[in-house]
């Protein structure tokens, strides 16, 4: 038996290398996964193409998902972004605020809004949310990022005291450094700089290394399974120790 099995679930940033590491656990483990992305050919049962920001799209998204399979069981909210060039308050330009506050939390309010209601109604469902270790203290040179992860576990708690009497469980993963940084950092670091940090989270994370997105994945199918039958409103922790630093 699968820990989803008869599961659907979203999750949304699907392409990237969290999501997709976590489309593919939850498959074997019997869900049936709608992939969303703003990137196209999100994998999963159900592939989507859609902008989390848009508040339209996102409706359309599950109008589609309760058509083809009649309920939502799990959301896992996971899109996001981190700009390089957002770097401390004074060099963030407004719009890049605004673009990391909607994309990273303003998108899982919106889904989390229409995805509640169609959990009551099949009797209860799991919001799990991407934190990150910047939530829980802030990283230098990530302003807006740090802001915007510290809102997504603040907002994972009002969801879980909010909507256990539901039977709606919502918890966090705080990722530290991962085994690649993020795709749009991707795109302005050179391979020698991102080997360089490679080397230099090797050197500060207690555990001695990068952690690879399936560790985060298998984090987000514990809290999303019946395995965590009674955690609701926890950030749980996947940094190899780094926090503790
Ligand atoms: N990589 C890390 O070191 C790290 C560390 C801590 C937390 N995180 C968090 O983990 C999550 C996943 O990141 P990742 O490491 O897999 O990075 P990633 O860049 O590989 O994945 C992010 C995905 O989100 C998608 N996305 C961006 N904007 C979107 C939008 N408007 N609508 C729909 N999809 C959109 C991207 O296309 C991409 O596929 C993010 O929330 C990130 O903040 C990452």
């Amino acid at each position: 038996m699968g820990r989803l099995d008869g599961k659907v679930c979203v999750i949304t940033g699907a392409v990237g290398g969290i999501g997709s590491a976590t489309c593919e656990l939850f498959a074997r483990e019997g869900a049936t996964v709608a992939g969303a992305d703003v990137t196209e050919n999100a994998p999963g049962d159900l592939s989507m193409q859609v902008d989390v920001t848009h508040e339209g799209r996102v409706i359309e998204m599950y109008e589609h998902v309760l058509q083809t399979y009649g309920r939502i069981d799990v959301l896992f909210n996971n899109a996001g972004i981190d700009p390089l060039r957002a770097r401390s308050v004074l060099e963030t330009e407004v719009g890049d605020w605004d673009r990391i506050m909607d994309v990273n939390v303003r998108s899982a309010f919106v889904m989390s809004q229409a995805a509640i209601p169609l959990m009551r109604e099949g009797g209860g469902g799991t919001i799990v949310n991407t934190a990150s270790i910047a939530g829980l203290k802030p990283a230098a040179d990530e302003a807006a990022y740090s802001v915007s992860k510290a809102a997504m576990v603040s907002l994972t708690g009002t969801l879980a005291l909010d909507f256990a009497a539901d039977g709606i469980r919502a918890n966090c993963v705080c990722p530290g450094f991962m085994e690649m940084v993020m795709t749009d950092r991707r795109r302005d670091l050179t391979e020698e700089q991102q080997a360089a940090r490679a080397e230099s989270a090797a050197a500060r994370v207690p555990l001695g290394r990068q952690g690879t997105y399936e560790e985060v994945a298998k984090a987000v199918l514990f809290l999303a399974g019946p395995d965590a039958s009674y955690i609701t409103g926890a950030a749980l922790v996947v940094d190899g120790g780094l926090l503790l630093r």
